[in-house]
């Protein structure tokens, strides 16, 4: 990898204060692009830009709620605005839910994984799109999940919302690729992150390190280096893929 193959770009990260957007941040930073942390945590995403600046990147941070439409325009409108234009989107923010049977799940759960989890992606993807369009390409990456990929008893709203993401990946895919907008997902499996932490106990957490044929959760770096490695050069034939980052979960 060129550590500076990514000077000049910008990325836009969602969810960019911690877990897997975090890691993403790093990631495109140390690459040289400038990077933009879209997210809800104000402290946390503040003490992440201070960091980046202590290492010489160029960072700046946006509060935004993917879960309202003009909070995501709003944020790729600034980042535009700030960082003078946009190459790489990482759309990664989302909510998981509740842990419920289906016919337990809330209209209200409903409402809000669906808000946040896909209509955030639709909503920061057509404002991306037309930022990409505006200086003739870009690339498009979107934090899917397995449970895109199959279902995940207990968690039907997350796992609808996380099939949307991979269907609007796939539109999207076929859409732009002549207009030099590639768009792709990646699927990870049980990740080490504060989402699983907090939504699980160290039992659960330890089923399913062990039901995974590599024996272990995935670090936050093992998507993020997919993610960055899907906007670069690299991928550059890689268009409308829904990558599993999963440690073979789902080749079972
Ligand atoms: N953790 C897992 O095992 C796992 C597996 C597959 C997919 N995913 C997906 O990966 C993505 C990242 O998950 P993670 O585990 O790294 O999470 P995380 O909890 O470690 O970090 C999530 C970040 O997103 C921010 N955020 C939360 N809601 C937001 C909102 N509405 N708008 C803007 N920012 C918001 C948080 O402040 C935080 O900084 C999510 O879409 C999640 O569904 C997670």
């Amino acid at each position: 990898m060129n550590e500076a193959d990514f000077a000049g770009r910008v990325a836009l990260v969602t969810g960019g204060a911690d877990g897997m957007g975090w890691a993403a941040v790093q990631r495109f930073a140390a690459r040289g692009a400038a990077v933009a942390i879209c997210d809800t945590n104000v402290e946390l995403a503040g003490q992440r830009i201070a960091a980046l600046k202590a290492m010489g990147a160029t960072a700046k941070y946006f509060e935004t709620q993917v879960g309202d439409p003009q909070a995501c325009e709003q944020a790729v409108r600034g980042v535009v605005a700030e960082l003078g234009r946009l190459d790489f989107a990482f759309n990664n923010a989302g909510y998981p839910g509740e842990l419920l049977p289906f016919a337990e799940q809330k209209p209200a759960i409903w409402d809000r994984v669906i808000a946040v989890t896909l209509s955030g992606v639709f909503h920061c993807m057509r404002a991306e799109l037309t930022a990409m369009l505006a200086t003739g390409g870009g690339a498009i990456v979107n934090n899917a999940s397995i449970s895109g990929l199959v279902g995940f008893a207990t968690l039907a709203p997350y796992s609808a919302a996380k099939h949307g993401v991979l269907g609007l990946t796939k539109c999207a895919a076929l859409e732009y690729a002549r207009q030099g907008i590639r768009v792709n997902a990646i699927c990870p499996g049980y990740m080490d992150t504060s989402m699983t932490q907090q939504s699980t106990t160290a039992a659960m957490r330890e089923a399913l390190a062990a039901s995974a044929p590599i024996g272990r959760l995935g670090a936050p770096s093992e998507a993020a280096d997919v993610a960055t490695w899907l906007c670069s050069s690299a991928a550059s034939y890689v268009n409308g893929a829904c990558i599993p980052v999963d440690g073979g979960v789902t080749a079972a």
